[in-house]
């Protein structure tokens, strides 16, 4: 099977003898190939910055531009292109100098054209197979970057993986994102590339392609020397060779527009840049919008954690600031205990919602100055359950039940509600223990004042290993003590 059949190839032949053109070029002709000729370096050049060519033949020594310089440009804007170089002065030298320079073979004149025609079809096939190995990497790029596009969860480092990842993979020499604001107005949050500063891309040319592509929901590749340009648009800058605005969309909304640009002397963007383009932007709109409504959510959430704390605060007037205390001692024992970021967030909210299930309970034993009986004891001790009943429904506070429902645990085992011990309670219900009991120590209840902070520092110190993992006092007293030393 001939697997470049499919397609007519286009050859150039550059050869300041135009005998030598003729005779290729009708004999190639009848092999089924279309064929351009130019008699010099620079007409060649002036040929392919407008056109594409699949395979070229040039001499070496021509008048101007020799053909070595002209196998240097090729290769810088269209690498895949090969080329075959033909002399009629063959040196050794000059054979191995044209293939460092990446040229596909060396003829020497006078040709046998049944060799000159095999090695085109090898050259081609060669090209074919080169195309099919980059295509196939991109596509195993672009496989690895959905998937940590999908993954990130932090809006700035999605967008600026998002920018890197585009620009690399097109080769693009810069780039910008531009997202809607609530107001609509357009704002750039992320620029990549040496020489494409913000500044830029506040080109009147940018903005003009933004608006047109937020319009149509559209991509518009654009590349020097285009004449028949919509009115909305303004033509490529001097210096750049082509440039893309890609719209950033969902099924429900645009959210932005990406561009990239290259500068003049490259190849202009191909229709599988813009492909790859497509399917990087579509999963990165999909991830944004899913980051944003993330954020919101949980911003709701913090809000609801935040008024549920305030509510049980409302009932219980000896422990207003109670539950925001315990948060920031919590927070700061366990940084201090070197807890990672997501476990650090969990005892956090749990701080401030340790106490939501005294939320059940009766006022008058929440605020009663005399000692209480056994039952107006028993009946506050259900606060823990009361708690991780309350907020166990709800998915984005499901990871704090256990601290919630374990947090008057002993580590003797002698707390409740389950009566657990040691390591068998959650680490952070630990923490939140000896927060919790420094907390109400250090504050005035209804039955009685604020002890002193070194009373309560003797306190913590003589239930380590009683109510308290010894391990959490300590770090607590360390990290305490070494505030009041400051
Ligand atoms: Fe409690």
């Amino acid at each position: 099977m001939d697997i470049i059949s499919t397609e007519v190839m286009h050859i150039l032949i550059v050869d300041d003898e135009s005998s030598i053109c003729e005779l290729l070029g009708q004999y190639l002709r009848k092999k089924g190939y279309n064929i351009t000729t130019a008699s010099s370096g620079e007409e060649a050049l002036e040929f392919v910055k407008n056109s594409r060519v699949n395979l070229v033949i040039s001499d070496i020594k021509m008048p101007g531009m020799s053909g070595v310089d002209f196998l240097k440009y090729i290769k810088e804007i269209y690498p895949l292109t090969p080329v075959l170089l033909t002399t009629g002065f063959p040196t050794l030298d000059t054979a191995i100098e044209a293939l460092k320079l990446g040229a596909y073979d060396y003829l020497t004149k006078p040709f046998h054209l049944e060799e000159i025609s095999e090695k085109i079809k090898r050259a081609l096939l060669n090209r074919k197979l080169e195309e099919d190995n980059v295509l196939f990497s991109k596509l195993v790029s672009l496989h690895e970057i959905t998937k940590v596009l999908s993954s990130t969860l932090d809006l700035a480092e999605l967008n600026a993986k998002f920018i890197h990842f585009s620009t690399k993979m097109v080769k693009a020499d810069g780039s910008a994102l531009m997202f809607i604001d609530p107001s609509g107005k357009l704002a750039i949050t992320d620029t990549f590339g040496k020489d494409y500063s913000k500044e830029y891309f506040l080109k009147k040319t940018f903005l003009q392609s933004s608006k047109y592509v937020v319009k149509k929901g559209e991509p518009i590749l654009l590349e020097q020397g285009i004449s028949d340009l919509p009115d909305e648009l303004l033509p490529v800058p001097a210096d750049l060779q082509s440039f893309i605005s890609f719209p950033l969309k969902t099924p429900s909304a645009i959210l932005g527009v990406l561009h990239l640009v290259r500068r003049l002397g490259k190849a202009s963007f191909s229709d599988l840049d813009l492909e790859i383009t497509n399917v990087l932007a579509s999963q990165a709109s999909i991830a944004i919008e899913n980051v944003r409504l993330y954020s919101n959510i949980r911003d709701n959430y913090l809000k609801t954690i935040s008024a549920f704390a305030l509510a049980v605060e409302a009932k219980d007037r000896y422990t207003h600031g109670h539950s925001e205390n315990v948060m920031k001692y919590t927070v700061i024992v366990a940084k201090h205990l070197g807890l990672p970021d997501h476990e650090l967030e969990q005892v956090k909210y749990a701080g401030l919602l340790h106490d939501i299930g005294k939320i059940g309970i009766s006022e008058i034993i929440l605020n009663k100055a005399n000692k209480l009986t056994l039952q107006e004891f028993n009946e506050i001790k259900r606060h823990p359950e009361l708690g991780a009943n309350i907020i166990a429904d709800v998915p984005f506070l499901k990871s704090l039940v256990p601290l919630v429902l374990h947090h008057h645990e002993f580590f003797n085992g002698e707390g409740y509600p389950a009566g657990i011990s040691g390591n068998d309670i959650p680490y952070g219900a630990r923490i939140l223990s000896v927060a919790d009991a420094y907390e109400a120590m250090t504050s005035n209840r209804p039955y009685r004042k604020a002890l002193s902070q070194e009373i309560a520092f003797s306190i913590l110190e003589k239930e380590r290993g009683h109510q308290f993992d010894p391990e959490i006092v300590d770090a607590f007293l360390d990290i305490l003590r070494s505030f009041n030393s400051d």
